[in-house]
Formats: C-alpha cells, sequence, structure tokens
C-alpha cells in the first residue's frame, strides 16, 4: 500500500465537482492513508459530512465548534500539524482567493494558513472564472508559496460550457500523491498500458469463440507496475479477477477489435505497453442477430483475421515508448519467439513455455524466457505470477532508460 501511514487533509470547497472529492477520500483510504476531512461552508451546499465521516472512517471538520451550544473547540493547529499533506480538492476560485490573501474567516482556511505540511490544490470552475486575471494571479501566488497546483482538464464543465476548469481527476491527484512521497520510484507520474485475459469473439447473441487465459499474469504485471509508481491502464477481456488497486484504471473490453479500440485511445500517452492477452487470432466472419438454430450433423464456421494489436503498436510506437509482448510456443521456441519480436517490433519478448507443468493458462505459477532483439536470452526457473511480473517489470524499466 503506497500511503501506509501517510496523514492526508483533505479540504473540500464549494464547487460542483466536491463530489468527486468522496471518490478521492476512498482511493486514498485504499491506498492505506488516514484521512480527514474538512469542509467549507460553501462545500456543505453540495456534499454532506455524513459521506465523508464513512468514507474517512474519521469525523469531519466544517466549523470551530461542534454545535453551537456543545461548547466543543476544534483545534484547527492540532489538525494542521497533524497532516503530513493537505490536499484542497475541489479548490474554488473564492477559495484560492483567500488562501492567497491570507484571509482566514472559516475553520478551513484557518487551518490552512496552520499547515506547515505540503499543500497541494486541484482547483475546479467554470472556464471564464479560470481564465479571470484574479485567478490567474492567485495562482501565481500559491504557487510561489510553494503549493503544488493540478492543473485543471479540458471537457464539458457542470455549466455546460466547453472549456478548462474540470477538477483533475481523483485517479490523477492519486497518482501526484503518489509521486510526492515516493519520489525515487522509477515510474512515477508515468503512464502504462498492460493487455489481459481472453478475448471472446461472438458468434450469436449467447455463443463466442474464447480460451482459458484467466488474466492473472496481466494483473500481476499491473499491480507490478503500480508499485513503481506507474498510472497502468489494463484493458483487460472477459475475467472473474478482483481488480481493485487505487493506480489501475480498468479497460474491459470482450473482442480482439475492442481491445484494439481500447489500447489506441490511450497508447500514444504511454510509455510503456505490455502485452500479455490472449487474443483470438479469428473472429466469425458473421455475427449472427438471432441464436443459431441445431440443423444438420455438420456446422462450418467461417472465420476472419483480427487485428494484430501488438503488431499495429509495434509500428505505432515512437522512440520514447517501449513494447513487451507474450508468446507461447511448443516447438523451436526461442526462434519462434524471436521471430515473433521482430515480425511485431517489440522491444522485448516473453517466451511462455507449455512444455513445463505449472507455467501458461489459469496456473499460479509461469516459467519464462526473456529475449531482446539482440537475440539475447535470459532463462528462469518455475516461480509465482508475482516474481515473474516483478521480473518482467525490472527489466522493462531497465528499456526505458535506454530510450
Ligand atoms: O502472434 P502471437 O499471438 O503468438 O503473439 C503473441 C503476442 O502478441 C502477445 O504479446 C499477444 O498479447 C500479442 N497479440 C496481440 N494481438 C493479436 C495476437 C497477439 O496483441 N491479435
Amino acid at each position: 500500500m503506497m500511503l501506509e501511514k501517510k496523514k492526508i487533509l483533505v479540504a473540500v470547497t464549494g464547487s460542483i465537482a466536491a463530489y468527486k472529492a468522496a471518490y478521492l477520500v476512498r482511493l486514498l483510504v485504499q491506498c492505506g492513508a488516514e484521512v480527514k476531512v474538512m469542509l467549507s461552508p460553501g462545500a456543505l451546499q453540495f456534499v454532506t459530512p455524513l459521506t465523508f465521516s464513512t468514507l474517512s472512517k474519521n469525523p469531519v471538520f466544517s466549523d470551530f465548534t461542534e454545535n453551537k451550544d456543545s461548547g466543543v473547540w476544534n483545534h484547527h493547529v492540532e489538525l494542521a500539524l497533524w497532516a503530513d499533506l493537505m490536499v484542497v480538492a475541489p479548490a474554488s476560485a473564492n477559495t484560492l482567493s483567500k488562501m492567497a490573501h491570507g484571509q482566514s474567516d472559516n475553520f478551513l482556511l484557518a487551518t490552512y494558513m496552520s499547515a506547515r505540511c505540503p499543500v497541494m490544490i486541484a482547483p475546479a470552475m467554470d472556464h471564464d472564472m479560470f481564465m479571470h486575471g484574479g485567478t490567474r494571479d492567485n495562482l501565481r501566488k500559491l504557487r510561489d508559496f510553494g503549493h503544488h497546483i493540478l492543473a485543471p482538464g479540458e471537457g464539458e464543465l457542470a455549466s455546460g460550457l466547453l472549456g478548462q476548469g474540470r477538477m483533475a481527476e481523483p485517479q490523477e491527484i492519486i497518482d501526484a500523491i503518489i509521486a510526492h512521497f515516493h519520489p525515487a520510484l522509477p515510474l512515477k507520474g508515468q503512464q502504462v498500458l498492460v493487455t489481459a485475459g481472453p478475448t471472446y469473439e461472438k458468434l450469436d447473441p449467447v455463443r463466442f469463440i474464447g480460451n482459458y487465459s484467466s488474466g492473472k499474469m496481466g494483473l500481476a504485471l499491473a499491480t507490478a507496475l503500480a508499485q513503481k509508481g506507474a498510472h497502468v491502464h489494463l484493458v483487460i477481456g472477459p475475467n472473474h479477477l478482483k481488480i481493485q488497486h487505487p493506480q489501475i484504471e480498468v479497460h474491459a473490453v470482450e473482442s480482439a477489435n475492442e481491445m484494439l479500440g481500447a489500447c489506441l485511445a490511450v497508447f500514444d500517452q504511454c510509455q510503456l505497453t505490455v502485452l500479455s492477452a490472449a487474443v483470438a487470432d479469428y473472429r466469425p466472419a458473421q455475427q449472427a442477430t438471432e441464436k443459431i438454430k441445431k440443423q444438420g450433423d455438420h456446422l462450418v464456421l467461417e472465420l476472419v483475421k483480427n487485428p494484430d494489436i501488438a503488431a499495429t503498436l509495434g509500428q505505432r510506437k515512437k522512440k520514447h515508448q517501449k513494447l513487451v509482448g507474450f508468446a507461447l510456443e511448443t516447438t523451436n521456441e526461442k526462434e519462434h519467439a524471436a521471430d515473433k519480436l521482430h515480425r511485431k517490433n517489440l522491444d522485448l519478448i516473453v517466451l511462455n513455455s507449455l512444455r513445463n507443468e505449472g507455467a501458461g493458462f489459469g496456473t499460479e505459477t509461469n516459467q519464462i524466457s526473456l529475449i531482446w532483439p539482440d537475440n539475447i536470452s535470459q532463462d528462469f526457473g518455475l516461480m509465482s505470477k508475482q516474481k515473474v511480473a516483478e521480473i518482467i517489470v525490472d527489466a522493462a524499466i531497465d528499456l526505458l532508460k535506454t530510450s
């Protein structure tokens, strides 16, 4: 868990993006962080303390006193000094302005001014408010204070307008927080793509052609990459795995064509791609819209070739991008794998041999050889898929160093 024992104070202010802060808190807790949440008076218009106290498993702070008659004082200095990091998400234009000018007319701002820990800010507002000279000045000031500003994204805004102002996605904020606490991680701040699992090629509404791939090797790879600090896009075919990792973004697909589409959507932003999916080479030429009826003693299916995702990405890749593929061979293993590596323009190929018991589909273990473009290879013994994933990830990181 990448944020084990880290104390994170999340400050939520009055913006429609406040609902996304709930997901951020959930992800932080999943990463092992200890989380406390403050809500500004404006935030209370959008979300309730109960949502955040349930998710953070801690009381939520919104005022200096618990309630008017209780006489219980919430200590802003104590809370500020407790935190290892304060994250203001979403940060409204109003709160940004007050932070930049040292105003402290609510509990959240008083706590901010008392904080000695680093501060991360994820602004969220309408496009024109974000572009306003006042907001630009305030952000410049806050940057000069040493705060880390997470630039808002472009896209559709709650107002219906298009433009910059959308709060950074919770997953991006998590990536930035992890990078902050682990500056030495080799893949910090980088995006990687992993394909995994089988593909199902539809015959009719109730039948498909598939294979026995479980996706376990791909998930082990995705997890090992996330542990090195990467944000992982896991494009995965139908599976029964429980995938719940704050740095793994799952793109669920069914067919080879869908898998290719999902890969192409993120490939250009990924420095590293690992293709561990067992992609069907062929799909039915026709997909029947009605269930195919039982007829004579024979049924002939016509199949057509699927796109080769590895080869497509191999052609598309730029110099700074590295591509790792898998090969599952039964004869002349190394020769065939090396041929595949060259044909698909890969930078490394992982050879699984089905000859070895305990290696391959559905098992917990695997036995591999690594083969590089200069035909150098290295053989490994039978080991857990986790250990295999670590070896592959270390080799991939070495590839990135050479680009
Ligand atoms: O050609 P072969 O299927 O043996 O190549 C295996 C490698 O190519 C694996 O990395 C697999 O994920 C990838 N592949 C692919 N698209 C295909 C077939 C294989 O990405 N259509």
